[in-house]
């Protein structure tokens, strides 16, 4: 095969290689990274705060309902459900809402698809990870490693 043909070949597979490894296989999301989570921390106080609360402890009494009949948003920080999720999910939940998920959803968590990239989505994740206990995290780990 001529050189050049091969040098390009080589260069697409490595693109491809790059692309991919992030496209497809993000999970699971480690909160590994202090710059990401910093990141993530950012995004989450623009995005995320005003329902879930600075310090992702979920709106007060969040079990119950809003007045106008809709959930309240729920902690994120650990003492809730949220980790119970794989990356998989909690990521979609993120980037379509639930309504993509949940048939006739009505309530407020809207998806960020517009504002938030998947890897920004990621960094959001990794910071919401570094509030669960080991234990917790962990657990979610497994879960998420496919
Ligand atoms: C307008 C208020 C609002 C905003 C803004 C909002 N959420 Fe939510 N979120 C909710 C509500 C309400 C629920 C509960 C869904 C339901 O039961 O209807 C929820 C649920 C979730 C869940 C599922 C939690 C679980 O324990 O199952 C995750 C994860 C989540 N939100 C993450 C985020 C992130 C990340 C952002 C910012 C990018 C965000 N939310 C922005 C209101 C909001």
């Amino acid at each position: 095969m001529n050189k050049f043909i091969k040098f390009f070949l080589f260069i697409f597979f490595l693109f491809n290689l790059v692309n991919s490894s992030y496209a497809s296989n993000h999970y699971p999301i480690t909160r590994d990274s202090k710059l990401n989570n910093e990141r993530g921390k950012l995004l989450y106080n623009e995005y995320c705060a005003s329902c879930h609360q600075v310090n992702l402890s979920g709106a007060k009494n969040w079990k119950g309902y809003d007045s106008d009949g809709h959930r309240k948003a729920p902690p994120l920080n650990g003492t809730g459900h949220t980790w119970h999720h794989p990356d998989q999910t909690l990521h979609q939940i993120i980037k379509y809402g639930l309504a993509k998920l949940v048939k006739n959803y009505k309530g407020k968590m809207i998806g960020f698809e517009k504002n938030l990239s998947d890897r920004e989505i990621d960094y959001i994740l990794g910071y919401i990870k570094s509030y669960w206990s080991d234990e917790y995290y962990n657990h979610q780990i497994s879960m998420s490693i496919k």
